[in-house]
């Protein structure tokens, strides 16, 4: 049932007219749809075929945000719900995305964000265990590597935890590793693919350059890898440097928000092969008391269907792998510790 606040920004012929061609229905909620990261990504999310209907809330802008992308020439429904639209927005999605909280300002790392955002991701997760309790969640607010631990622990509270349906979006340290290694070895970016370990703030980001064909044919000297290893993991703070006090990454955070979202929507439709990284519940390295790692995962018609091994590393490699899990292991004890103490 639609709220009160609800716009409903498509005309009923033209729904119809695309379900008719389309075997399949996702419905795709951005949750933080008013921000800096949910607007683009809400354009996006209604530029891609495999959406056949968008549901954005915020607790302001929503229904503006979907009345201006609703007017976009694409199939798919779209209706914007206000501060207390929050479970009617959830109902029958299947896919729901989180870019809601607040972003870092100069000088601040992405735990400094953690007391108001957890508190906004537990609360939204509640809501989805209510309405919406087999949706696959991608959570974007930071810091991804306490939040998803936050909302696995809220959704375990609720009963209804499936760890292959939970997703950190690390896509974007994959896009920025790929666009900075092309920059090094004048390859084309988008065949430039990287594969980004470990989670998603400085130490913990750990690229695997020693895996890309392209990585290996440009033969890196110590300091220009010390140096493309360094950027991958503190290219958030180039932007938010540049951006002055105003935020940090939103038009590349929706791009690759909507970029992961896609890769999930084809494997939900019975895509075969469809690998990523993205940080998840893992086997990894729980032996290390480490829950949640990102690693490539092949997605499939239930979230994650193999979680892939690291591979084999360089010395170096094993080395950034070897600083990343003692914060890992931090952060996912810091999002544990805020859900038992709630
Ligand atoms: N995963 C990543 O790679 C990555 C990259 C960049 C930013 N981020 C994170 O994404 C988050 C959003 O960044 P932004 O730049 O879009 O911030 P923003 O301030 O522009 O937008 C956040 C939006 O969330 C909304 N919001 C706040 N509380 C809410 C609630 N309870 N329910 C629904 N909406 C709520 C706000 O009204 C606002 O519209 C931040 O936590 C940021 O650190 C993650």
């Amino acid at each position: 049932m639609l709220s009160r606040v609800a716009l409903r920004s498509t005309s009923r012929l033209t729904t119809r007219a695309f379900s008719t061609t389309q075997a399949r229905h996702t419905k795709v909620a951005v949750l933080g749809a008013g921000g800096g990261i949910g607007q683009p990504l809400s354009l996006l999310l209604k530029s891609d075929p495999l959406v056949t209907s968008l549901s954005l809330y915020d607790i302001r802008g929503a229904p503006g945000v979907a009345a201006d992308v609703g007017h976009v020439d694409t199939g798919s429904e779209v209706v914007g719900y206000a501060a207390d639209g929050l479970d009617a927005a959830l109902d029958g999605v299947e896919v729901v995305v989180i870019p809601a909280g607040v972003p870092r300002k100069p000088g601040m790392t992405r735990d400094d964000l953690f007391k108001t955002n957890a508190s906004i991701v537990c609360d939204l997760a509640k809501a989805v265990a209510k309405n919406a309790p087999k949706a696959h969640i991608l959570v974007i607010s930071n810091p991804v590597n306490s939040t998803v631990p936050i909302v696995a622990r809220t959704l375990q509270q609720a009963g209804v935890y499936d760890p292959a349906k939970l997703f950190g979006i690390t896509t974007l340290d994959v896009v920025r590793a790929s666009r900075f290694l092309a920059g090094i070895a004048n390859t084309d970016p988008i065949k430039t693919s990287v594969t980004v370990v470990g989670g998603h703030s400085g130490v913990t980001i750990v690229p695997l350059i020693s895996q890309s064909p392209a990585g290996n044919a440009v033969k890196l000297g110590s300091e220009e890898w010390k140096a493309l290893v360094h950027r991958i993991q503190y290219g958030g703070d180039e932007v938010v440097k540049a951006k002055d006090g105003a935020g940090s990454a939103t038009l590349s955070m929706a791009y690759a928000a909507a970029k992961f979202a896609n890769k999930l929507l084809r494997a939900l439709k019975g895509e075969t092969g469809v690998v990523t990284p993205t940080f998840v519940e893992s086997p990894l390295f729980k032996k290390e008391g480490i829950d949640f790692f990102a690693s490539n995962v092949e997605l499939g018609p239930n979230g994650v269907a193999k979680i892939h091994e690291l591979g084999k590393l360089s010395p170096e490699e094993q080395e950034l792998v070897n600083a990343a899990l003692p914060e890992l292991k931090k952060n996912i004890e810091k999002g544990y510790e805020f859900v038992a103490s709630n």
